[in-house]
């Protein structure tokens, strides 16, 4: 069954996996980095075996994300989803090149066709699901009171335009199989696709059209995740399991209870005789732990802090998630500093006569990191962060400002705000007046 129309797309989706896979590694490599410029924290890591049971029963069972619960169940399916039908994808690949392809061993076994088929469902019912609740909780409604007051709303429509077309694809495909007598499953394996399939044509070429959007469309989203570190809302499908394996309580306890004691370098301070080099709290960016770091990775914009938070429920410009966000938007920016790959003084006279935008110095960033030049640094990126006043807001010197804004919130209580920071390397300063915003 392998025609022009197959070796046509399929050579294409090899020759995408190949570009995105390299990608998605140095991204990889690049964030791992950066996380480990953190300050130490050695409590993170035994005992395995009851971290392991609680990153089990916590990312499976979503104990903490059934707290609200049909968002809670929406995201499993999506969840289980993303993993448990990985190996589509694999298939995908085959399908590409021959529409008759299945998977060896489990292809045609009952069990893992009907699991498909209800993991394909629940993953586009529950997207279907999350895209509504994001608009219903949608600040454009709900104003200041919005979860989402705040939150990169596009990087969370991309995701659900990937989400949802990758399961109608994997829906398409396997009702296409049975539209087009190419499977030898079991008819009760296929309950949903089945019905799918009794409106859909008999016609290869067009389930080798279907895989290949398939794997585009997945593609493209590990070249943009690739080139954009801080997207929390999709890179926590990895950093999560790793961030719950780390949580402060081995048994997954909540981290309430006595303050931990203050460290330096990893190590407690002795206040009756600290050291000379003791760093005291957070004054910068480099002073938070590995841990914390992988915190700021992950958040998804969810908003959940934020709507619990006391401060901003009474009114006040300060929210639990637009500090994170600024922390990890101003940790990326600030990377390529962070791992000694650029210095202030170099960077100095390049930025004052480019004046940056936000954009431009976070994929100045990253580009550092990757070891490119100037010129491909300065070009703006898709999607590149920081529209919130005052995040990574470049300083009149141009290198990485160090001090998170103190108000990077004020545009939910006035019209205009305005940002001070300081630069890490040069110590200028520069304050910057954000555009009246949504009060
Ligand atoms: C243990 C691992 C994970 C945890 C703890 C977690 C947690 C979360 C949280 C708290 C949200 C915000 C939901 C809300 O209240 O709106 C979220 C959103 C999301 N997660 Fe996960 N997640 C995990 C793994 C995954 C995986 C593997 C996927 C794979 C597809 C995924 C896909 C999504 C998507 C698409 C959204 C955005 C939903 C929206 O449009 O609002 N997550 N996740
Ligand atoms: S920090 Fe707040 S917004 Fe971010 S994932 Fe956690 S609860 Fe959600």
């Amino acid at each position: 069954m392998t025609g022009p129309l197959q070796i046509v797309l399929g050579t294409i989706s090899v020759l995408f996996l190949i570009v995105a896979s390299v990608m998605a590694y140095r991204a990889v490599r690049a964030m791992v980095r950066i996380i480990r410029t953190g300050q130490p924290d050695g409590t993170r890591w035994g005992p395995v075996k009851t971290r392991l049971k609680t990153t089990l029963v916590e990312s499976l069972g979503h104990t903490r994300m059934l707290k609200w619960s049909s968002i809670g169940v929406a995201h499993w399916f999506v969840f289980v989803g993303f993993y448990g039908l990985f190996l589509a994808l694999v298939e995908a690949f085959g399908e590409v090149f021959n529409p008759e392809f299945h998977l060896p061993i489990i292809g045609n076994w009952g069990i893992w066709n009907l699991f498909a088929d209800i993991i394909g469902t629940g993953t586009i019912l529950g997207i279907i699901y999350l895209i509504y609740r994001r608009q219903k909780d949608h600040p454009r409604r709900q104003g200041r009171k919005s979860r989402f007051a705040g939150s990169n709303e596009g990087r969370g429509y991309f995701v659900e335009f990937i989400v949802a077309t990758v399961g109608v694809c994997i829906l398409l495909i396997r009702a296409l199989k049975v539209s087009s007598d190419l499977t030898d499953a079991p008819g009760w394996s296929h309950p949903v696709s089945g019905l799918v399939a009794e409106v859909l044509p008999d016609s290869p070429d067009l389930l080798t059209v279907v895989a290949f959007v398939k794997i585009v469309v997945s593609l493209t989203w590990l070249v943009v995740i690739s080139r954009i570190l801080n997207m929390g809302v999709a890179w926590h499908r990895f950093s999560a399991f790793l961030n719950i394996y780390a949580k402060r309580n081995a048994d997954g306890a909540p981290a309430l209870g006595p303050l931990l004691p203050m460290t330096s370098g990893g190590k407690p301070i002795d206040f009756e005789d600290p050291g000379e080099d003791d760093v005291f709290g957070r004054g910068k960016i480099e002073d938070f732990t590995w841990k914390g770091m992988l915190d700021f990775t992950s958040c998804t914009e969810c908003g959940r802090c934020q709507s619990q938070c006391p401060a901003w429920n009474t009114g006040k410009p300060l929210s639990p998630k637009m500090v994170i966000m600024d922390l990890r938007d101003h940790l990326y920016a600030k990377a390529p500093y962070l791992l000694g790959e650029k210095t202030a003084s170099e960077t100095a006279p390049d930025y004052d006569i480019l004046k940056p935008s936000d954009e431009q110095v976070w994929a100045s960033g990253y580009a550092r990191i990757e070891g490119t030049n100037d010129a491909q640094a300065h070009r703006p990126l898709v999607g590149a962060p920081s529209r919130r006043a005052g995040s990574s807001t470049p300083t009149s010197c141009g290198a990485a400002p160090t001090a998170v804004p103190a108000s990077s919130s004020a545009r939910w209580t006035s019209s205009t705000s305005t940002t001070s920071t300081t630069c890490a390397a040069t110590r200028c300063s520069s304050s910057r007046t954000s555009p009246p915003r949504p009060a």
